[in-house]
């Protein structure tokens, strides 16, 4: 059998359990360690998913020999801060979405990675999913003809506020950060261009950081996109994507499950007042639909891990490049910058 990476666990909360169940149904790493500011929590994490060895701190993990790369899932702000301590101690790391507070944190964590050999990775999950290179091909290929509009939205309704990460301004919450960094990042990604111009409006939770975002950006290349996301809203999240000779339509852009892996391609038809007049009015014809599956073996947050592992192990690109993270984190300072939304 291959080498696998080993996989060291940084914080035991949602999206870590998430991941390390993952890994589990993934091909190339193996959960090795879990490290915890809590004792307790790393034995317990370490029950559920059958991991060999503790630490009830995330010092001791880092010194742990049979450990090759770290997985960072604390809070926003503590990203910084434990990606260069890992890096620093020799591991590989894979750090969960937003990378940073700011662009300027990233840039010094992908330096320290740099100077050290080591691969570190975004976790951006969606990004590693062979749904999302899927819309990419489909909009290469003109499936839609000239692509002219993106329209998305990440939004979820949350009653727990107290105690929430996203509502602690000091650990780097709020919506943008949180979900809106989605929707940047998949318009970066169709339209391969940073945008030209940005307006962002927003709410602003009484803890300070912002509840609901609205954001249209202008691309280089003429597309337009915008986005919503919120974090006390309910809203469809889904990803419209329109040109010139039709539009597709992702029901599941951002975590997509084996069983709704796909989207659909709609042919635009002439409007009404271009068409001959009828004798009698007509109703409108349905526009020529079709429905594209993409086959998906795996589980989403495996395939994340396995992407990363083969950047290790096969030294390979990683499917998040620095390029991509630092032109996210970029447009974040700038909406950021817009709506007033400061983490000190
Ligand atoms: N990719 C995705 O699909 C996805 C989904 C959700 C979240 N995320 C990202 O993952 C990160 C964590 O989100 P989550 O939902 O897992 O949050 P969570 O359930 O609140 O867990 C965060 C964990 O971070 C550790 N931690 C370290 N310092 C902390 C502090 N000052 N306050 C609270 N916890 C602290 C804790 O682990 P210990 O107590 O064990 O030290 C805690 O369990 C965020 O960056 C978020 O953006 C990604």
């Amino acid at each position: 059998m291959s080498k696998k990476l080993r996989i060291g666990i940084l914080g035991t909360g949602n999206i870590a359990k998430q991941f390390a169940a993952g890994v589990q149904r993934g091909y190339r790493c193996s959960l090795a360690a879990v490290g915890s500011r809590s004792a307790a929590s790393a034995t317990s994490f370490a029950r559920q998913f059958g991991i060999g060895a503790t630490h009830g701190s995330y010092d001791a993990l880092l010194k742990d020999k049979a450990v090759d790369a770290i997985y960072i899932s604390g809070p926003n702000s503590t990203h910084h801060e434990w990606t260069l301590k890992a890096l620093r101690a020799g591991k590989h790391v894979l750090c969960e979405k937003p990378f940073a507070l700011d662009a300027g944190q990233a840039e010094e964590m992908f330096d320290v990675a740099h100077a050290a050999g080591r691969v570190v990775m975004e976790a951006f999950m969606y990004l590693c999913h062979p749904q999302t290179a899927a819309v990419v091909d489909a909009i290469h290929r003109g499936q839609i003809g000239k692509l002219k509009l993106i329209r998305t939205a990440f939004c979820y309704c949350t009653n727990k506020i107290e105690g929430n990460i996203r509502f602690d301004r000091k650990l780097g919450g709020g919506a943008l950060m949180d979900i809106g960094c989605y929707c940047v990042s998949l318009s970066r990604l169709l339209t391969g261009e940073e945008p030209a111009a940005i307006h962002a409006e927003t709410l602003l939770h009484k803890t300070g950081v912002d509840e609901l975002t609205t954001v249209s950006m202008r691309f280089p290349g003429g597309v337009q996109a915008s986005f919503t996301c919120g974090m006390l809203t309910h809203a469809d999240n889904t990803a419209h994507l329109s040109g010139d000779r039709g539009w597709i339509e992702v029901p599941w852009p951002w975590k997509p499950t084996p069983d709704k892996s796909g989207f659909t391609i709609t042919q635009s038809i002439a409007p009404r007042q271009d068409q001959k007049s009828p004798a009698k009015p007509t109703a409108p014809s349905i526009p020529p639909r079709q429905t594209v599956n993409v086959p998906v073996e795996g589980d989403l947050f495996g395939i994340e891990a396995d992407e990363f592992a083969t950047a290790v192990l096969d030294a390979k690109p990683t499917k998040v490049p620095r390029a991509f993270t630092m032109g996210n984190m970029q447009v974040l300072d700038e909406i950021r910058r817009q709506i007033g939304l400061r983490f000190e």
